[in-house]
């Protein structure tokens, strides 16, 4: 106490802030915990985002370069960071703006922001306290706020963490390059878990597609057209007047009806679920919430209501642990319908007539089990993680052999564990098309890999031209949905003309022809937390030019993505080759994908669905080095369920290299998993811009001449 009091006075007397002492600590290789002096662990903890136990294990060494200086910025908690010259910074969640995000001032504060028009568009949906640091030489550091409580990241020749809750903990990483920080980062925050395949086909959606036979139509057209898609989302108007957990009688009045029409035309469905339960007296889920005392309160301890879709409703306090239960509990019904996935919207939560579009600050989150009663400033930003999370926990109940899928709006650093993620309300416009990149980069560095824009915007209707280049690019999107309002025109792949179709039908094409590949970034995400799309400069950490590059972006380590559009681009180096896709049209359209020199990238054939998906049949990308050699990985296993934890899964490493100068071999080895089965091969080289194929061949060994 003295001590800091000495530190405080000599503050004052030196005309600065107080500076509040700290202790500082090892906790893994590469990962410093700092905590301030007058730590108050029931005031932060137990974090939201932190997974793994950060018991001290060493000393800070002498030479750490990367440590917060504890002080106050007008009264509030803060931590500031000084950097070397040349830092470049990347993360801090999902906000729009620069990849590279030097001088950006984000908030984290979860906000429903329709078309990004507020706050410059730096305050979204997520909060992410997290910081991704680039040096110059490759090196890289990460540092986390471990707080969920209001606070701003102003990033300038400095960090500063500002935060409107008690002073926090602070998680540093150092490693050798930002792919280690970015796994350090999973091994400390969870990864996503394996999702179903077919969340990783193409999806359609809008708001909303009504009635069911609408969504029937829809699901006929897209096979009759044959445009490859998995899923069909239903927006809000499915449900009776809004109330979730509920069927529209009219438009909707046999869901499981229309969902088994749906699975015998091989798509899936996704149905939204919002926080809000309307205020109804005769209505079953705010009866079971009432009795169940299930409600977030307002500051004089009453019920909270506020206005959102359903007029006035309560919003479910996820800090209970019974309300978790509850929560969870009430997907029984819902699912036993047939129902693939669920939809968590609106949950920052966002509240019509609420301040600044929400709930009061002072609201109070009654808490239990592990997380102690704390006014809404504190749990804003977890509000959507712990729904998803309790969401996540009722689907599984219902299915235990299936694995969930959860989409959610809001979300914290660590949600990745539960939820994927879509960037929100965007717009139908060029400048938003070319933002989306930047901002699924920075979701990707910030942990959240499975994330993708409206594809053609939410808002607006888009030109044929902006819609032609978006869905495009959309193809590469981790999540690929393509999404739109209530006031737009139609916004599905045929909607714009015959040519659009076309460019659109080419590039789904190709994401079910990448399937093999995607899959197998899908498991090293989910194992390892490496990112599905990663900046370029991730190809090359020496040539600072890259830093910036936010047009291109990496599909995996060995695929580069350029969008036709690009203009001046920097490529990153070594030889890239442009692969050409078998029995397709060209098109002004379609992005270039380029693969890596000495990689391997295993692909399929066109399907329809992932219904349809095999691996019985894989054509090998191979682009060798200059010394002939090149590799790649497939992963493989089910799709659905959990058999692939038991080892029902196959991971198949392939080596080529060159024989005799003349030809090209290639090596098959599964290296791990019990998933056995017969596959055939061929080799699709791909050099100076032209792919030759090899015969198919049963063996473990297969050449091509060069
Ligand atoms: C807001 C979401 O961002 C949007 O995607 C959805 O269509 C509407 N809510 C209606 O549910």
């Amino acid at each position: 106490m003295k001590k800091i009091f000495f530190l405080w006075a000599l503050g004052i007397l030196a005309g600065m802030q107080p500076v509040f002492s700290q202790s500082a600590s090892i906790a893994e290789p590469g990962v410093a915990v700092f905590y301030p002096a007058q730590f108050d662990s029931t005031a932060t903890l137990p974090s939201l985002a932190i997974v793994k136990d950060l018991q001290k294990k060493d000393s800070l060494p002498g030479d750490w370069t990367v440590k917060p200086e504890y002080l106050q910025i007008e009264g509030r908690n803060a931590v500031r960071f000084d950097f070397e010259e040349g830092v470049d910074l990347y993360g801090t969640g999902e906000v729009i703006g620069d990849l590279r995000r030097n001088n950006t001032d984000v908030t984290l504060w979860n906000t429903d922001n329709y078309e990004y028009a507020k706050f410059d568009g730096k305050q979204l949906y997520q909060a992410h306290p997290w910081i991704l640091g680039v040096r110059p030489d490759g090196t890289s550091f990460g540092i986390l706020a471990d707080n969920s409580w209001r606070q701003e990241i102003v990033l300038d020749d400095d960090a500063e963490i500002i935060s409107e809750g008690p002073a926090f903990r602070v998680v540093v990483i150092e490693k050798e390059n930002p792919q280690e920080v970015m796994k350090t980062l999973a091994d400390l925050t969870g990864t996503m878990a394996m999702p179903p395949l077919w969340a990783l086909g193409y999806q359609q959606s809008r708001y909303s597609y009504y009635p069911d036979t609408a969504v029937e139509e829809l699901a006929d057209e897209f096979r009759k057209r044959k445009i490859p898609a998995d899923v069909i989302w239903m927006d809000i108007d499915y449900m009776d007047g809004f109330r979730v957990f509920t069927f529209d009688e009219e438009g909707f009045p046999n869901p499981e009806k229309l969902n088994d029409y749906l699975h015998s035309k091989d798509f899936k469905s996704v149905y939204m679920i919002d926080p809000g339960v309307k205020q109804d007296s005769t209505y079953f889920v705010y009866q079971q919430g009432d009795a169940g005392n299930h409600w977030v309160l307002d500051s004089l301890g009453n019920e909270y209501n506020g206005e959102v879709w359903p007029g006035q409703v309560a919003f479910p306090d996820y800090t209970r642990p019974e309300t978790q239960k509850w929560w969870a509990s009430l997907y029984i019904d819902f699912m036993n319908l047939g129902i693939d996935g669920v939809w968590n919207d609106m949950n920052e939560p966002a509240v019509f007539d609420g301040p600044g579009g929400t709930m009061p600050d002072n609201n109070i989150h009654r808490g239990g089990g592990e997380l102690p009663e704390d006014i809404h400033l504190r749990y804003h930003n977890v509000y959507g993680l712990l729904m998803v999370r309790s969401s996540r926990e009722g689907i599984l109940d219902v299915n235990p052999e299936k694995r969930p899928f959860v989409l959610s709006r809001a979300n914290y650093l660590g949600g990745q564990r539960y939820a994927a993620t879509w960037t929100g309300d965007n717009s139908s416009t060029w400048d938003n098309l070319k933002m989306s990149i930047p901002m699924s980069l920075n979701l990707s560095l910030s942990g959240q890999s499975f994330n993708g824009p409206d594809i053609g915007g939410f808002t607006k209707t888009p030109t044929p031209e902006v819609f032609g280049h978006w869905i495009a690019l959309g193809a590469y999107y981790p999540f690929s949905r393509n999404h739109t309002s209530n006031d737009t025109e139609a916004q599905e792949p045929w909607a714009f003309g015959e040519e659009i179709e076309d460019v659109s039908r080419t590039a789904i094409n190709r994401r079910y022809r990448l399937l093999p590949y995607l899959y197998t970034l899908f498991h090293e995400a989910s194992t390892t937390g490496m990112p599905i799309m990663r900046p370029t400069f991730f190809a090359d950490l020496t040539n600072q030019e890259l830093r910036d590059e936010q047009q291109s972006f990496l599909l995996g380590k060995n695929l580069l993505i350029i969008p036709q559009w690009a203009e001046d681009l920097k490529m990153p180096k070594g030889n890239w080759e442009t692969v050409s896709f078998e029995n397709e049209e060209a098109d002004p359209y379609q992005a270039t994908v380029k693969l890596r020199e000495g990689a391997i990238v295993p692909v399929g054939p066109v399907i329809q669905s992932t219904e349809d998906y095999s691996t019985d049949r894989i054509t090998l990308l191979v682009s060798p080095d200059k010394a002939g050699k090149a590799s790649g990985t497939l992963y493989d296993d089910a799709g659905e369920g959990f058999g692939y934890k038991d080892g029902e899964f196959s991971i198949i490493e392939f080596t080529a290299s060159k024989v005799s100068g003349k030809r090209i071999k290639v090596n098959v080895k599964q290296t791990e998993g019990n998933l056995k089965k017969d596959r055939q091969y061929r080799i699709a080289l791909v050099k100076d811009g032209k792919v030759t194929y090899s015969p198919w061949s049963s063996k473990n060994t297969f050449t091509i001449k060069i």
